[in-house]
């Protein structure tokens, strides 16, 4: 079997987008520097496999994270997939601060996220502010985002639970979620970054939300796969009426500012239970999986997915059989 049997469950969503996050998330965390012209071509691939959000890289301080210091080289280099008049693709990027701004807005970038955090640990960490300070710095880039016709996307990090500070109180995230809706950010991504969720709390932190004015149509949701959780939570979020899912091709990724984050849902085992499900998204799962096959050989390790496993498994087993009957 390649594709998983269709059959529907009661109340989910018809259509799910996927903001798939493994050219920037994933890429962000490897040890060794993915060549600029590996990253263009990923893109690339996962536009062709049916995506059609692709976050591409982040405009942050190269230093911080240097994985992605090629940004101004690579951008140009897929921007055509986002061209105004033909938007096959979105190629949202981070952007930290009016300088990230500055540098993506330079090169034509049109959909900008910026990136806070529901903790003050991770806050520091990952951005060398509070809180609020980080909020503070976010302010001119949405506004000014926002002025140029961009979309804006908030993340909000650690929201379930935190590597210091331990279990996150709903009332922290929704404080965090309000200032970014306030300041004009179009949709909100509710990270689980270091993969602690479960299916209980996702309902729960999603209801808070609800119930503190912040709108479900504008949530997304972020599950990191550290505790075998994220699909779980995931479906726990579509049951709740949430229609933007992020993931990574292949599970790649993690955080290096949140040393026990593991790689992201991968977008094919998602795709697999989506398809069985009966909700379109537009992508082709063995082209996708054939993208992340072939980003694994190039990072020189095996994809964590599932899906990935399993059907590039049945790949070589189809062409061991085929090869076997060429020879009979
Ligand atoms: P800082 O050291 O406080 O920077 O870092 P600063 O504001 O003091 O500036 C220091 C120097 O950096 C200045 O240069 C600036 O111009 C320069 P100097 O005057 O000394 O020559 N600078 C920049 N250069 C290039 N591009 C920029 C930029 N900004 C300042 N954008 C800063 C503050 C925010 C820059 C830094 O902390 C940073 O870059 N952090 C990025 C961290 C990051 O990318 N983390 C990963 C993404 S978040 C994530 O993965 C979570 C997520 O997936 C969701 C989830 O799972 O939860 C989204
Ligand atoms: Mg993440």
């Amino acid at each position: 079997m390649t594709l998983p049997m269709v059959v529907p469950a009661p109340d989910l969503p018809a259509r799910v987008r996927i903001h798939e996050v493994g050219a920037r998330d994933g890429l962000q965390n490897e040890k060794t520097t993915v060549p600029t012209e590996v990253k263009a071509q990923f893109i690339r691939r996962l536009a062709a496999a049916g995506l059609t959000t692709i976050e591409a890289t982040s405009f942050v301080h190269p230093k911080w994270v240097p994985q992605l210091a090629d940004a101004e080289e690579l951008f140009p280099l897929v921007s055509d997939l986002s061209k105004q008049s033909d938007p096959r693709v979105a190629l949202p990027v981070l952007v930290p601060n009016e300088r990230g701004l500055d540098r993506a807005l330079s090169l034509g970038a049109r959909q900008v996220a910026v990136f806070a955090s529901a903790t003050e640990s991770f806050a520091k960490a990952n951005l060398n502010r509070t809180v609020d300070e980080a909020l503070a710095m976010f302010e001119p880039v949405v506004r000014r985002a926002k002025d140029q016709g961009a979309h804006v996307r908030g993340y909000l990090s650690m929201c379930f639970g935190d590597p210091w500070e331990g279990a996150v109180p709903v009332h922290q995230v929704a404080r965090v979620c309000t200032a970014l809706r306030d300041m004009g950010c179009d949709e909100l991504s509710l990270g689980d970054t270091i993969g602690v969720a479960t299916p209980g709390h996702v309902l729960e932190l999603l209801s808070s939300l609800n119930e503190q004015g912040v709108p479900t149509n504008v949530l997304g949701v972020h599950f990191h796969d550290t505790y075998g959780q994220a699909l779980a939570n995931t479906l726990a979020a579509l049951q709740h009426g949430v229609t933007t899912v992020d993931a990574s091709a292949g599970g790649l990724g993690g955080c290096p500012f949140a040393k026990s984050a593991t790689g992201n849902l991968a977008t094919e085992d998602l795709v697999w239970m989506l398809q069985g499900l009966g909700i379109e998204t537009g992508v082709d799962l063995g082209s996708l999986v054939a993208t992340s096959t072939w980003m694994a050989d190039q990072l020189g390790r095996p994809s964590p997915s599932r899906t990935v496993r399993a059907l590039s498994h049945k790949d070589s087993e189809q062409s061991a059989e085929s090869t076997e009957s060429q020879e009979q």
